[in-house]
């Protein structure tokens, strides 16, 4: 298994890229299997969860090329083919092909979804949703059967503003006979490039970014070419590297209002930023003071993504903090490997309590998610001596070469197979 050796105490300094967002791409890959067409994606991230996602489409009968930066996808012998289990697993966004599948051939097989281990990741909000939209649904031996040859349109309500059921729920939709209004559905920017995707290819979707979606059916998608958001979760893991580091870096290609809750945190901190439309600078006190209350919330409040990135700068901030995980009921697994570095964190059921101290010392310590392994590397760059990170699949599901990225901001990480 592969792993990340770092040597800690370097200062990050430099300007960084981010990649397309992760959340943004995994759905409108989905959507492509609405159209017909000839699609072209812009600057694929090497994720591996985009890379796994691409299989899942060629399974279903897409064809997926990379050309220089940028995928082409031409669904036109697409077909309803059951995505196999082995690969459905892999990645909590095999359930968007559902919704997409639907919307095209009115009928879908699936397996249940994989995804990071941060929680039971149920998905009875998807399969209520598609049932108040008319679909027949029957579950067994973990396989998920969908008939929406009765598919009609109306209100559907979610009882939780879930990213996934609004972005499956709009997948069904877009293709279908009557008006579909989707309320209390959620407000993420990464819904709301899905929505843009959509609308290029000719879909009629409006209210994207409120709680109340209204989409108007059409007979057809046209194939686009279209270049997805940055991703707000890897600029904000960079943010917090700089601020750990008692850095200086500019972080770019990301609308920095997509993470204003992180940036008003680290202002807290005693960070000193500079915000521009699509870059932010952040300058990095001697000392860290730490910003006494996170609680995660669907957007636009604290981004659950960024929970463990956040909690790992407060163990070396000045002062006591506590952190509410409002949005998964596991999400606290990497705190038991940053107490093997002298972190000084108590967590409980979803609410962790932090005490600051004035350094980490370098540990062996274990991914055991995507998010919580990215924050694990953070702490390895503050922390005394060596770290090494096992298991970094976890972290390059959702980073592409974040040790190349961190050492070209002056960090000091190895990768080892
Ligand atoms: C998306 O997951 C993201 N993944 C997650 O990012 C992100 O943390 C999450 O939204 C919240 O912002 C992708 O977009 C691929 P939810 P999703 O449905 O759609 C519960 C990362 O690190 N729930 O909004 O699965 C669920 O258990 C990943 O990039 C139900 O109970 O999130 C969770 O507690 C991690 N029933 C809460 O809602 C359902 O049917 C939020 O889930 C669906 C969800």
């Amino acid at each position: 298994m592969s792993k990340y050796i770092i040597d800690g105490g370097h200062s990050l300094s430099g300007t960084i890229t981010v990649d397309c967002a992760k959340n943004a791409y995994l759905p409108i890959l989905a959507g492509t299997i609405l159209c017909d067409g000839e699609v072209i994606l812009k600057r694929p991230p090497r994720f591996t969860d985009v890379m796994n996602m691409c299989l899942i489409l060629e399974k279903l009968g897409m064809k997926v090329t990379q050309e220089n930066d940028a995928l082409i996808i031409n669904g036109s012998k697409a077909n309803p083919r059951f995505v196999p289990v082995d690969i459905a697993k892999l990645l909590r966004s095999s359930i968007f092909t559902l919704g997409a599948m639907l919307g095209r051939f009115k009928q879908a097989r699936v397996a249940y979804p994989g995804g990071c281990d941060i929680g039971l990741r149920p998905i009875d909000l998807h399969l209520k949703g598609l049932r108040d939209m008319g679909v027949i649904i029957t579950e067994s031996h973990g396989i998920i059967n969908c008939d929406a040859t009765k598919l009609h349109g109306g209100m559907v309500h979610l009882d939780f503003a879930s990213v996934g059921a609004t972005e499956n729920l709009i997948l069904t939709a877009v293709l279908g006979k009557e008006k579909t209004t989707i309320l209390n559905c959620a407000r993420e920017p990464e819904i709301v490039d899905l929505c843009n995707f959509l609308n290029k290819m000719g879909a009629r979707i409006f209210g994207a970014g409120t709680g109340r979606i209204e989409i108007e059916p059409v007979k057809k998608l046209y194939g686009t070419e279209y270049t997805p958001i940055g991703d707000r979760i890897i600029a904000g893991t960079y943010l917090i590297a700089g601020a750990i580091t008692h850095g200086e870096i500019e972080v770019c290609g990301c609308n920095t209002m997509f993470f204003s809750s992180l940036i008003d945190k680290l202002r807290y901190s005693g960070c000193v930023l500079k915000v521009k439309s699509d870059k932010i600078y952040l300058k990095s006190p001697k000392t860290l003071k730490s910003v006494g209350f996170v609680e995660t919330q669907v957007y636009p409040g604290f981004p659950t993504d960024l929970q463990a990135q956040i909690l790992t700068l407060q163990t070396v901030s000045e002062g006591s903090c506590v952190v509410q995980e409002n949005i998964f009921e596991s999400r606290f697994k990497f705190v038991p490997e940053l107490i093997k570095m002298g972190a000084k964190v108590r967590a409980r059921d979803c609410t962790a309590y932090i005490e600051g101290v004035d350094s980490l010392s370098g540990a062996e310590v274990y991914a055991k998610d995507l998010r919580g392994g990215a924050s694990l590397v953070l702490a390895g760059l503050t922390a005394k001596g060596y770290t090494t990170v096992h298991d970094i699949y976890h972290i390059e599901r959702g980073y592409s070469d974040l040790d190349l990225c961190l050492n070209s901001l002056g960090a000091k990480i190895r990768r080892e197979d």
